[in-house]
């Protein structure tokens, strides 16, 4: 994937986004004939950015993202990105042969640290989502929280400008979920990456991003856009989280009852 870089004052070549995502489109071949699920999408994540991607049920929010990630190809436009990104499914697709901490380390060593260096780098990992001491535990022994954290570790490991999230805590109960949208909030701080993340969940999306985008549904276009400026850490159920959210959710009704879903 092409990287755009620009010189900085100085000398020092710094990207000018983390990703560009422009006139993009996506159809599937389906029964009916060829579907478009993505229509002309252009957006841009400024390097460091937290932009989350909201959108209704099927409305091409993942398919979005996997163009994104590189693991599919737009049927038109194009899409570039400040290296390879990382990502973050729903489920944490960690390998349940390995342990947490091995988990770790095998993402480390297909970055190619060396094997001498990659038992540390993955306890200080661990330690960055709160897991300090669980490098031997296997994924069975562990909560749906602490599998979704060695997931982030994992995702961290890679060391990409750019982690691309989709839906990472939608199978979590609200408690968990907040606690870990804290620890998202504030490992974006420490780390200063650019951060995509999906999700159908206003409040999380409000709760979690600088700017949001509405994608509207069959097919998906950018409906609207939200800069938020809410300072965080914010709590899900801060007032001023909770008003812009009722805005959002009548756009997005909107945008569900304009095509038909329920
Ligand atoms: N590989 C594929 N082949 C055919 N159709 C696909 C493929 N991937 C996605 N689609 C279709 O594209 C549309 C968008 O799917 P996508 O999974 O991107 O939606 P989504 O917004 O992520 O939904 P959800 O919120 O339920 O995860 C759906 O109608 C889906 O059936
Ligand atoms: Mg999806």
């Amino acid at each position: 994937m092409a990287t755009t870089l620009a010189k900085a004052a100085d000398g020092t070549e710094a990207a000018t986004h983390a990703a560009r995502i422009e006139h993009v489109s996506k159809s599937f071949a389906g029964p009916a004939g060829q579907q478009l699920v993505l229509d002309d999408i252009s957006l841009d994540v400024a390097p460091g950015e937290f932009v989350t991607l909201l959108g209704a049920s099927g409305c091409g929010k993942s398919t979005l993202l996997n163009l994104v990630a590189g693991l599919d190809e737009p049927s038109g436009g194009t899409i570039t990105t400040d290296g390879r990104p990382a990502l973050m499914f729903q489920e944490h697709a960690l390998f349940p042969w390995l342990t947490a901490g091995k988990n770790i380390e095998l993402a480390l060593k297909l970055r190619g640290v060396p094997k001498n260096e990659r038992r540390g780098r993955a306890e200080e990992l661990l330690e960055l989502v709160r897991l300090k001491g669980a490098h031997g535990k296997r994924v069975h022994e562990l909560s749906g929280g602490m599998r979704q954290r060695v997931a982030m570790a994992r995702a961290l490991a890679q060391e990409s400008r750019l982690l691309l999230m989709d839906e990472p805590f939608a199978a979590l109960d609200a408690i968990t979920r907040d606690v870990l949208h804290d620890e998202l909030t504030r490992i974006w701080h420490e780390t200063e990456l650019s951060v995509l993340f999906v999700t159908h969940n206003v409040r999380e999306a409000v709760r979690l991003a600088q700017r949001v985008v509405l994608l509207s549904s069959r097919p998906g276009r950018v409906a609207r856009q939200w800069t938020i400026d809410i300072p965080q850490p914010r709590r899900i159920e801060d007032a001023a989280v909770a008003e812009l959210s009722v805005e959002i959710t009548e756009e997005l009704r909107g945008e569900i009852r304009r095509h038909g879903q329920h």
